[in-house]
Order: structure tokens, then sequence, then C-alpha cells
């Protein structure tokens, strides 16, 4: 008995490892090196605050917007201008391999640059949203650490600019999201401010 029982155990810590192997490494599929990376950076750590960071993305979110751009339902100013021929003739397929390629990614570094005082005000919104103007906690969808879960993005690492800009995006309907759109329709541009500058830092 006591042999099967550390057989079994051998064999589930081989059937683990392979299976971690198997999901760290996925092959980097053609179109990312030729193209995705001239903005999103090489293993999607981009070095410029427009273009998102894609690094440890999650496998879900990733798919909804590529399909999103590509079918024209996430349609803000820089969605239009940039994604939308990108995204334009990606069959299916390709858009699940890239998404995988990327979540396997190192995440992106915490920027140092912020400023304290908004780092520190934006944690307070994350964690516990501002009840007087009915915005939630962030961190009950996207992790307590804004690392992202299936539908609800990382938020963790992002450029600061980026974030400000998807903030302003979704209050303003461009980018048109119900959940998103109803969470920050009464947040000031400051608040958006100190909670991208918190996100940024993690
Ligand atoms: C010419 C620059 C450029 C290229 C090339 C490019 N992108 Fe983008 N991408 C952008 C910009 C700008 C945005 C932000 C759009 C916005 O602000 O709504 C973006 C956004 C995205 C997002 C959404 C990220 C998020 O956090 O919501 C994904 C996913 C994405 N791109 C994937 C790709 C893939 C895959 C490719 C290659 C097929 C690619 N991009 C090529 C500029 C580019
Ligand atoms: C009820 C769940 C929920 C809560 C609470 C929530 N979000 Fe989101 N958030 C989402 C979903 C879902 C998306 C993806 C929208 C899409 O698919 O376009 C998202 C997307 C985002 C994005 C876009 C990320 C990108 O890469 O483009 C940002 C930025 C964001 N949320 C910030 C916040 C902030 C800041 C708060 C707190 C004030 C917050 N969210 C609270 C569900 C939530």
């Amino acid at each position: 008995m006591r042999s099967i029982a550390a057989l079994s155990v051998a064999a589930l810590l081989i059937l683990g490892a392979s299976a971690t192997a198997g999901t760290t490494s996925p092959p980097e599929p053609n179109i990312v090196t030729d193209t995705c990376s001239q903005c999103h950076g090489n293993n999607g750590i981009s070095s410029t605050a427009w273009f998102p960071n894609l690094a440890a993305q999650t496998k879900t979110y990733l798919e909804t917007q590529l399909k999103a751009f590509r079918d024209h339902t996430r349609a803000d100013h820089y969605a239009k201008a940039y994604m939308w021929t990108m995204a334009g003739t990606l069959p299916d397929k390709m858009i699940k391999e890239i998404a995988e390629y990327y979540k396997a990614q190192q995440p992106p570094k915490p920027s140092s640059n912020e400023d304290p005082a908004q780092v520190a005000a934006g944690k307070t919104i994350f964690e516990k949203g501002i009840a007087s103007e009915n915005v939630p906690a962030c961190g009950a969808c996207h992790g307590a650490n804004a690392e992202g879960n299936t539908m609800f993005p990382r938020l963790a690492g992002q450029h600061r600019d980026y974030l400000i800009a998807q903030l302003h995006a979704f209050r303003d309907m461009s980018r048109n999201n119900a959940i998103m759109s109803a969470n920050v329709k009464q947040m000031t541009d400051q608040q958006m401010r100190e909670v991208s500058a918190y996100l940024a830092s993690l």
C-alpha cells in the first residue's frame, strides 16, 4: 500500500510539473513577433504609455478584447485608430494562441515614478471604493492585488496614462461597458488619476 501511495504521489508530481511547463511556455505566434511587438513591446511589455502592457493579462480578457476590436464593439478613439485594423482579420484560433502566449509572459514591473500621495489615495479607492459616489471597491472584481481573473483584467503594473484614458472612456461611454461605465460614472478626474497611479505602482 505504502509503495503504491508513494508511486501515485510521484506520478502526480510528474504530471503537475509537465502541466506547468506546458502552460508557461507556449510558442510565440509569428504575428506577435512581426506585428504586435512593434507597439506592445517584446514579451508584451510596452515602453509607451498609450500602448498597454499585455504581459500576464488574463486569457479570457485578451480574447474578449481582440474579438471586441474585430467586431467593432470596443470603439473608443485609440481602439478605432489602432486596433480595429490589427484585429480585423484574426481568426478565433489565432486569437486563442495570442492570448495564451501573452498570459504566460512575466508581468510588468511596478512603476517607481508615481506620486506617493496619489498612490496612497488611490489605494483607498481601490480597496474601499467611494461610498458617497457609488464607486465600488475595485479589488472586489480585479483581485486584491489587481492581478485580474478571467473576464476581469489585470491592472497591476499597467501604464498610468493608459489606465486614466480607459477610465475616461468608460465614463464618457466611448468605451461602452455596462459594468465599468456604471462603476466610474461619478468619479472625478483627480480620483481617476489617483487610482491609476496606485495600479501602476503595483
Ligand atoms: C500600431 C500600434 C499597435 C499595434 C501594431 C498593435 N496594437 Fe494592440 N493596441 C494599441 C493601442 C493604442 C491600444 C489601446 C487601445 C485603446 O486605448 O482603446 C491597443 C490595445 C490592445 C489590446 C487591449 C489591451 C487592454 O488592456 O485592454 C490588446 C489585447 C491588443 N492591443 C492586442 C494586440 C495584438 C494581438 C496585436 C498584433 C496582432 C496588436 N495589439 C498590435 C496599439 C497597437
Ligand atoms: C463589478 C466588477 C468590477 C468592479 C467593481 C470594477 N471593475 Fe474594472 N472592469 C470590470 C470588467 C468586467 C472589465 C472589462 C471590461 C471589458 O471587457 O471591456 C473592467 C475593465 C477595467 C479597466 C480596463 C483595463 C484595460 O486593460 O483596458 C480598468 C482601467 C478598470 N476596469 C478599472 C477599475 C477601477 C479603477 C475600479 C474601481 C473604481 C474598477 N475597475 C471596478 C469589472 C469591474
